[in-house]
């Protein structure tokens, strides 16, 4: 019998997993992180954070499963075991979902929903124009299992999208943007800037005043990446001298963002709490399931972090 030991929600979030696994996968020997037992037996492993050194512990751990599509609270670990294929978490779902939510953000920022509710809040009719879709061009980092499904949903809107990558991407109607040398006509025809970029030492720090000058006058901001992306008071400061016209921020470094932070009050600017994608366990537990069958039969899944590239 295969052992998975799972380090995703504390406790209460393990009994969970527990219950979907013992569905799912009635064969897997499935144990909470805190009490494993010898971790010479692990098998496999489905983390989001776990403490530096206890997977390099596993002497015969097979595979470890990502909790979430961005893996790097997990490679952060010095001792991180980089001969272990780390698989990022990817079902339908996840893409879908932040699909949904870049295209909400982007609706609310072509909008002006947060205009709105302030004045809502101060029982004000503040009547404003706003712009359409089809007059804002969206640019999107990050052309991977997120960014491609976001620009699909965001073309369904009638937005026209543009991407950048560090690799050729051929999507219908999607103008393609490779690398270092493409970033700054990328960024200079986009009013909406999306990041979906993983965390790795090239990204860290991208979303920063000299990029935000690249940008044309009054751009808006999503950014459902990471955190250590972005230089919060670059953004602050972008946002309250013009720069940038609106932003909506899913991710900061560190997480939750501080109570009394000033970017809790920056009256154009909208924080979601990382809740861009988040598929529920019940749906990660089924696609866990699927992968652990495949790789028995010999077959494993396609997104494999790639330590080279660092995500
Ligand atoms: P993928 O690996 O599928 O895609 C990453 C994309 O980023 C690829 O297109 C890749 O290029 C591009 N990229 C990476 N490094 C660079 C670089 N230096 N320059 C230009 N492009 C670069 O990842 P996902 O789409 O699945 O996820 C992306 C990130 O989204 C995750 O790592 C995570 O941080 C974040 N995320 C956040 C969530 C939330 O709830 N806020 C939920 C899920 C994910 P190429 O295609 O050429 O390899
Ligand atoms: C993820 C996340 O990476 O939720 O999946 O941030």
């Amino acid at each position: 019998m295969s052992v998975l030991v799972v380090k995703s929600g504390g406790a209460a979030g393990f009994e969970e997993w527990r219950a979907c696994f013992a569905e799912m996968a009635p064969a897997l020997d499935v144990r909470f992180w805190d009490e494993m037992g010898d971790p010479a037996e692990v098998d496999f492993a489905l983390v989001w954070d776990p403490e530096p050194g206890r997977l390099a512990a596993m002497g015969k751990l097979r595979c470890i499963f990502g909790a979430g599509a961005g893996v790097d609270l997990i490679v952060r670990d010095p001792a991180f075991p980089r001969h272990v294929p780390l698989v990022r978490m990817t079902p339908a779902g996840a893409a879908q979902r932040m699909g949904e939510y870049v295209c909400w953000a982007a609706l609310h920022l072509v909008r002006q929903g947060r205009r709105m509710a302030l004045a809502q809040a101060r029982g004000a009719w503040d009547y404003f124009d706003c712009a359409s879709a089809a007059e804002t061009r969206v640019g999107i980092m990050g052309m991977g299992v997120m960014g491609t499904r976001a620009a699909a949903m965001l073309q369904g809107l009638g937005f026209p999208v543009h991407g950048w990558s560090r690799s050729e991407k051929r999507l219908p109607g999607v103008r393609d943007f490779v690398g270092e040398a493409a970033l700054d006509a990328f960024l200079a025809q986009s009013d909406l800037l999306v990041c979906l970029l993983p965390d790795t030492p090239e990204t860290r720090g991208i979303l920063a005043r000299p990029l935000f000058e690249k940008l044309p006058r009054g751009a808006m901001l999503i950014n459902a990446g990471r955190g250590a992306q972005q230089d919060l008071d670059a953004v602050l400061a972008a946002l309250a001298d013009g720069q940038l016209a609106g932003a909506v921020l899913d991710v900061f470094e560190p997480e939750p963002l501080a109570e009394g932070h000033p970017a809790w009050a920056a009256e154009n600017l909208t924080i979601t709490p990382h809740v861009a994608s988040l598929p529920p366990r019940r749906e990660r537990a089924a696609w866990v399931a699927h992968c652990i069958a495949g790789i028995e039969a010999g077959q494993w899944p396609a997104k494999i972090y790639n330590p080279d590239l660092g995500y």
